[in-house]
């Protein structure tokens, strides 16, 4: 791939910024739509519980886990899809039940033990330093909080079942990985996981 085309595609959907940050978060809200609403099933999200949506994007993820949990914290590092968060969740963020933070998954700015449950859906792969963001989820996390972890098979950084020994290594219990398809011909394979913190 050229030089320019990582720089277009970065800035589209990999840390998306201006004018093509915006197209980016359309591509993706409707493109991921179905993974991002599967994820939040799959965490069974109860409704005294808080989670931590990492890299949220356009907010598909997070409006959905907003229905379910009492609160739902979005952190990336992208002004422009916090943006479009607090655009697709207006009512949640005015009722308090959405909160957006600028931050990373190596940096989310929540107290420790705070968060019942992580989600995240096609940003491990954007995470640059894995294990930085695996003590800072196993921080936030409660004792026995959980983390459910969704990517693009073709996008992952190692291979699914390489991420869930780097997780194990790092202190998370009980990982299971499998694939899920989304609904669609065009639509990419996922690799998923879950894992728990120790408690
Ligand atoms: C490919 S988009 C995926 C968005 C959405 N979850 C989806 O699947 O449609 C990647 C998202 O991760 C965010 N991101 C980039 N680096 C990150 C990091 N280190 N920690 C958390 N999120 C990050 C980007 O700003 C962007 O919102």
């Amino acid at each position: 791939m050229s030089t320019q085309l990582a720089q277009v595609l970065d800035r589209t959907f990999g840390h998306p910024r201006g004018l093509l940050g915006r197209i980016g978060g359309a591509v993706m809200a409707r493109g991921n739509a179905a993974t991002e609403r599967h994820v939040v099933e799959v965490a069974g999200l109860a409704p005294d519980e808080t989670v931590l949506v990492l890299g949220p994007g356009p907010g598909i993820g997070l409006a959905a886990a907003a229905e379910r949990a009492s609160l739902a914290i979005a952190v990336d590092p992208s002004e422009e899809m916090l943006e479009q968060c607090r655009q697709r969740c207006a009512s949640a963020v005015a009722d308090g039940t959405v909160r957006l933070r600028l931050g990373s998954a190596e940096d989310t700015g929540q107290e420790t033990g705070s968060v019942d449950v992580v989600l995240s859906v096609n940003s491990v792969q954007l995470w640059e330093d894995r294990p930085a963001a695996y003590a800072e989820l196993l921080r936030v996390l409660r004792p026995g909080g959980r983390l459910v972890l969704s990517a693009h098979e073709k996008w992952l950084p190692v291979p699914r079942h390489e991420l869930a020994r780097e997780l194990a290594a790092a202190g998370f219990t009980d990982l299971q990985t499998w694939v899920w398809d989304p609904p669609g011909r065009a639509a990419a394979r996922a690799a998923q996981l879950r894992a728990h913190a120790p408690r």
